[in-house]
């Protein structure tokens, strides 16, 4: 059988006990943990709210996938919780740490969103800053069938009241972990997500993850190379229709 792609990264990208890569960390060149946007304009989030609500065993409990949304808009407290939620500072070690776990604290998955129906927030597609708990505007408008159709055509993506796209930013783990730095940057990814679901539960939002996009489309979205940068993963999030 010739070994398929994912197999040939699978093993190239594995640890052989006596054989760990051997490589010093030039801290001189660590790519930084933050992308930014300057001279874009900057949307500000009211302050999360990050105590009470449900207790985990029954966000975990009730958590389940749902592809139907409601038209009655997300608020942006709410979208604010829920972007804290996956990737809030929660300490205040070296770049901060965060409430989703990192491989080394490295940090190589960014944050987009897709605004369809938020209250007080103008449709568009923005950045969120993790250390200023603000968004950064990168496009206005409805973009949300460019969404769904880079999403394979599933409906969700457009009828949600946001689309999370999360990147990674591949060099910012590759520094330490070369190959293996990007079955970290999946793995990271997946906290992430996770984090969104069960905070939605919480505040009574429901969300579906989608793997499934044309890479290359959701790339061009963000005007990531695909290279350097590349989304991973996406997320569509709004009230269930029915529950
Ligand atoms: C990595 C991953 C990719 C997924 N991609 C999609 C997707 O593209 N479209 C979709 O409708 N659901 C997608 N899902 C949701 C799964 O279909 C769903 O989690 C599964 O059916 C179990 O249902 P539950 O989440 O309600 O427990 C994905 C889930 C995961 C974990």
């Amino acid at each position: 059988m010739v070994p398929s792609a994912g197999h040939e990264f699978h093993t190239k990208s594995g640890y052989v006990r006596g054989k760990l890569p051997s490589h010093s960390l030039d801290w001189a060149t660590r790519p930084a943990t933050f992308k930014e946007y300057p001279g874009k304009e900057s949307v500000p989030l009211p302050a999360p709210e990050t105590s009470g609500g449900p207790g985990i065993w029954e966000s975990l409990r009730k958590r389940r996938s749902v592809r139907a949304y409601s038209q009655v808009p997300v608020t942006k407290q709410e979208l604010s919780q829920l972007l804290w939620a996956t990737q809030g500072i929660t300490a205040r070690l070296r770049d901060g740490l965060r409430t989703a776990p990192s491989a080394g604290a490295l940090y190589p998955i960014e944050t987009y969103v897709c605004v369809n129906r938020v209250t007080d927030l103008e449709q568009g597609l923005y950045h969120y800053d993790v250390r200023g708990g603000r968004l950064d505007v990168l496009k206005r408008g409805d973009l949300t069938r460019a969404v769904a159709a880079a999403a394979l055509d599933q409906e969700m993506a457009a009828r949600s009241a946001v689309v999370f796209i999360w990147s990674a930013v591949f060099p910012r783990s590759v520094w330490k972990y070369l190959d293996r730095a990007y079955r970290y940057a999946y793995m990271d990814v997946g906290h992430i997500a996770q984090n969104l679901a069960l905070a939605a539960e919480a505040i009574g939002l429901s969300t579906c993850q989608i793997g499934s996009f044309y890479d290359n489309e959701v790339d061009s979205l963000i005007e990531a190379d695909g290279v350097q940068e590349a989304v991973v993963y996406l997320s569509s999030v709004g009230r269930a229709a029915r529950k």
